[in-house]
């Protein structure tokens, strides 16, 4: 591992709280902070932008490379921008969360992002010694040597419950059943799946507030820094 800089790594399923729980760890102890998700749906975005069949991937993997993705890590002010376009936005709409699966399922693409996050996550390692990162494949794939790995959960109502006061739905059934079968795809895909590893630690979090979850994974981070 580096020793540089803490990595902390935190994977779960959709509505786990993990971008929350991620960001506020940043903030409180100064910490860059990654949304993996957030770099699937971009490339996602481009591609439904410039009309490439997302069915095909032979199509998404000779254009994996394409799109310019500039992405912010202040936990303050997360920015998402392809080609130059501001589009943090844009990548929370439904078509995006439909089609982000089988894109992020597309290995070319995972290629291409997994060299980018490393990147900047070695950026915030020199730059203010660490970093939050979130995903799906943070603690298996990404940052295998994370000083800190943790698996989100929640329970599907709790999860739903949560996506529904983000996306202001209506309907919690069809939220949860979205995000369910979302969960299936990302969990059941050949390339890199959302499996929890032994060593991360599962935390799970219908019963708590956010701010305890923060307060565990600071106290997690703390300690694997020695501050206490
Ligand atoms: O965290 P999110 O719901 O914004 O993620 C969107 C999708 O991106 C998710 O359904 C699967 C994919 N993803 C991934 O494959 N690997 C990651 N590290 C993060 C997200």
């Amino acid at each position: 591992g580096n020793t540089e800089g803490i990595v902390i790594a935190i994977d779960g399923p959709s509505g786990s709280g993990k971008s929350s729980t991620a960001r506020g760890v940043a903030r409180s102890r100064g910490l860059r902070y990654l949304d993996t998700g957030a770099m699937y749906r971009a490339v996602t975005w481009w591609m439904l932008d410039r009309n490439v069949d997302v069915g095909d991937t032979a199509a998404v993997a000779e254009r994996a490379w394409l799109p310019e993705l500039d992405m912010g890590t202040d936990p303050a002010s997360p920015a998402v921008r392809v080609d130059g376009a501001d589009v943090a936005h844009a990548i929370r709409s439904p078509e995006v969360t439909a089609r982000v699966s089988a894109v992020s399922a597309v290995p070319a693409v995972r290629e291409r992002l997994v060299s980018q996050q490393r990147d900047l996550i070695a950026e915030a390692q020199r730059a203010v010694g660490g970093i939050v990162v979130e995903g799906r494949d943070i603690t298996t794939v990404v940052a295998p040597d994370a000083a800190v790995k943790i698996y989100l959960t929640a329970s599907a109502e709790a999860r739903a419950q949560r996506r529904g006061n983000e996306t202001q739905a209506q309907d919690l059934a069809a939220t949860q059943a979205e995000l369910l079968q979302r969960d299936l795809l990302d969990s059941n895909r050949a390339d890199s799946p959302l499996t929890r590893t032994e060593d991360a630690l599962e935390l799970e979090t219908s019963g708590f507030t956010l701010d305890e979850v923060i307060a565990i994974v600071v106290g997690l981070a703390d300690e694997a820094t020695g501050e206490r």
